[in-house]
């Protein structure tokens, strides 16, 4: 990040942040950071739904609400963004932050297509030092964060496979397509799958099964790493059971899967339960603090969080989608071929 931004409160010293966007995301970050933030304080909370704003502002006793969201970034009581609107929005707003010198976590994805996460990757590293973090915030789960650990402790052996898969009890309406699985739910696994085996994904195939009614059905995806292993991605955003997320990394000496912690066990009728989250706030909700944490502590220190993922994850993701898009499409493997990573990213990893 940029270093402690200049327009810091002198006399709080505290980071004043707006949130964009007062939805379910940004609902969530608004909380966060009044009740769980120190050394952050909500100064602003944006939508351009004015009773929206108004009362997420009030709900977390923000300073001031507003609808204008480019005005907001503009703001000289505003150090720092956060970007919860919508898909469509994101690279618009990241490119106002980045543009007025103001850090910004960007919830995924960071833009609608590659090409416009290429706008913000070009536009960010003219600079000294990265100003936008990205809200993959599953590199701070607990669970992935070991098993990317056990592959560095290298007990596992070679990695061959990392199964996945991705639930969701009922998707959000009858214009979410399979498309939209691959290129906003997936984006998840692109990323966490990428940053723990620590490589380029080479091609992807994608097919789907064929469902009884005309709700959105999975998508069922293998994608080809640079190091010549093989990710299998399922996105079910009609599974009706609950939220389930799951994930297994096969090497040549033995596995590592994920463990959802539920918080208690139901004994009844001659059963043992546990149950599933509605969604997926419940299961990543720690992840979220700890992504919140570690954006205030990059602008506290200038220093990058080594974890959180930056513009150019935004763009392998976004391009990996797109290519399992025309997979699914044409019904063929297509290859996942990205531009070259900028030296400006490639060191800030060297450095990590
Ligand atoms: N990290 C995660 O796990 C995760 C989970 C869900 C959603 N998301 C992402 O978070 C973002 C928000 O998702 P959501 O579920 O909260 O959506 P939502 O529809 O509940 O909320 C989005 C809000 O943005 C507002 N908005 C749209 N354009 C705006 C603009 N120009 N200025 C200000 N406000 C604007 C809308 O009025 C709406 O209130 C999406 O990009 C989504 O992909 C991330």
């Amino acid at each position: 990040m940029g270093g402690a931004p200049g327009h810091l409160a002198p006399r709080e010293m505290t980071i004043r942040i707006a949130v964009i966007g007062a939805g379910i995301m940004g609902t969530d970050h608004a909380r966060i950071i009044a009740e769980d933030l120190p050394g952050a304080t909500l100064q602003v909370v944006c939508d351009i739904s004015e009773e929206q704003s108004r009362s997420l502002a009030d709900e977390c006793g923000a300073v001031d609400s507003e609808t204008d969201a480019n005005a907001v970034i503009e703001r000289e009581d505003v150090d720092a963004v956060l970007i919860a609107s919508t898909d469509d929005t994101h690279a618009d707003l990241a490119i106002a932050s980045i543009s007025a010198g103001k850090p910004v976590l960007c919830e995924k994805p960071l833009a609608s297509t590659a090409r416009d996460c290429l706008q913000v990757v070009t536009l960010e590293s003219r600079l000294e030092q990265p100003l936008l973090q990205l809200g993959f915030m599953r590199r701070f789960d607990k669970s992935y964060h070991e098993m990317r650990q056990t592959l560095e402790e290298g007990v596992m052996g070679r990695p061959l496979m990392m199964h996945n898969f991705h639930r969701n009890v009922v998707s959000p309406g009858s214009w979410f397509t399979s498309d939209m699985a691959i290129t906003n739910s997936a984006s998840h696994e692109f990323d966490i799958a990428r940053y723990v085996l620590g490589c380029e994904y080479t091609s992807i195939s994608v097919s789907t099964p064929r469902r009884s009614d005309d709700q959105a059905a999975p998508v069922m995806m293998v994608l080809e790493t640079s190091d010549g292993q093989l990710v299998n991605i399922e996105v079910n955003n009609n599974a009706a059971y609950g939220y389930d997320v799951r994930s297994e990394l096969v090497c040549e000496k033995g596995s590592v899967h994920l463990i959802s912690e539920s918080a208690a066990r139901y004994d009844l009728d001659f059963q043992s339960t546990e149950r599933y989250p509605a969604d997926w706030r419940p299961r990543f909700a720690e992840a979220y603090r700890l992504q919140n944490k570690a954006w205030i502590n990059a602008i506290n220190t200038g220093q990058p969080s080594k974890i959180a993922a930056n513009s150019w994850d935004g763009y392998c993701a976004a391009i990996a989608a797109e290519a399992g898009v025309r997979s699914l499409t044409e019904g063929t493997r297509v290859a996942v071929e990205m531009e070259e990573e900028p030296a400006f990213y490639r060191l800030l990893k060297e450095a990590a």
